[in-house]
């Protein structure tokens, strides 16, 4: 794992940018899972940025889905199919063929999970993963506590998540109970994994993740072992730490 410390959420996006345009130049076709969630926003506009100047090309990408919400369709405002539609599929031009859901509204959720890690494996998995830090530790919705082998798989909210979340909908009454998520398996096994931090409130948390014991208790610190994880972090996130 490796981390680079930046001023602030500005520079983080900008370095995320930069990380990630530095992977593609090794592979034009990449299999990428991008997370929603408030951190990596403007990480995607500036990817968009780069594309509208012809800085980079994403017609090889292939986009995948990390997390979403069980029984919201793709209609519902909370979706975050939707999400990611407007905030990486439109902007970066990935049309649905090269897209890959992740079935919340599936009347078998257990073959909607079996279905993506098929199509994950058979794009020989993923060569990159963008990925926010849950307040909890968790990587998408892995929980605490989830281990590296952990799939694919249904998953029950913790409170701290359906806190988190209800700042995305505005209450947690409004916050589904369950959701699908990507597995610690295939996350971790991604070739690139680009995790961007910011805030002072992820401190503790980050701190943990870094430098705590590698436990199933903060999913995120399986990171640590992982060659291929670059961690960009602003001040407030990192406090003093340095690689
Ligand atoms: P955030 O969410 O980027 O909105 O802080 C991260 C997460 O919960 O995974």
């Amino acid at each position: 794992m490796n981390l680079i410390v930046v001023e602030d959420h500005a520079a983080v996006s900008q370095t995320a940018a930069e990380v990630v345009a530095a992977s593609i130049t090794e592979n034009a076709d990449l299999t990428v899972v991008a997370a929603t969630g408030t951190t990596p926003m403007d990480l995607y506009g500036e990817l968009a940025n780069r594309r509208r100047r012809g800085e980079l090309v994403t017609s090889g990408w292939r986009v995948f889905q990390l997390d979403e919400y069980v029984g919201i369709p793709a209609d519902d405002r909370r979706s975050l199919y939707q999400w990611m539609k407007c905030a990486v599929l439109d902007p970066l031009a990935i049309p649905a063929d090269r897209t890959v859901r992740l079935r919340g509204d599936a009347a078998d959720l257990v073959a909607a999970c079996d279905d993506y890690d098929l199509a994950i494996e058979s794009s020989r998995g993923l060569d990159l993963a963008i990925l926010g830090l849950g307040p909890n530790g968790h990587l998408g919705f892995n929980e605490p506590p989830s281990d590296p082998t952990s799939p694919t798989r249904v998953v029950t909210l913790s409170a701290e998540s359906i806190r988190s979340n209800a700042a995305y909908w505005g209450d947690e009454e409004d916050v589904p109970r369950c959701a699908l998520t990507a597995g610690m398996t295939v996350l971790l096994s991604a070739r690139h994994i680009v995790l961007v931090v910011s805030g002072g409130h992820k401190r503790g948390i980050l701190e943990r993740v870094l430098r705590g014991p590698v436990t199933p208790e903060v999913p995120a610190s399986h990171l640590q072992s992982c060659g291929g994880c670059t961690v960009i972090a602003d001040r407030l996130a990192a406090g003093h730490a340095s690689a």
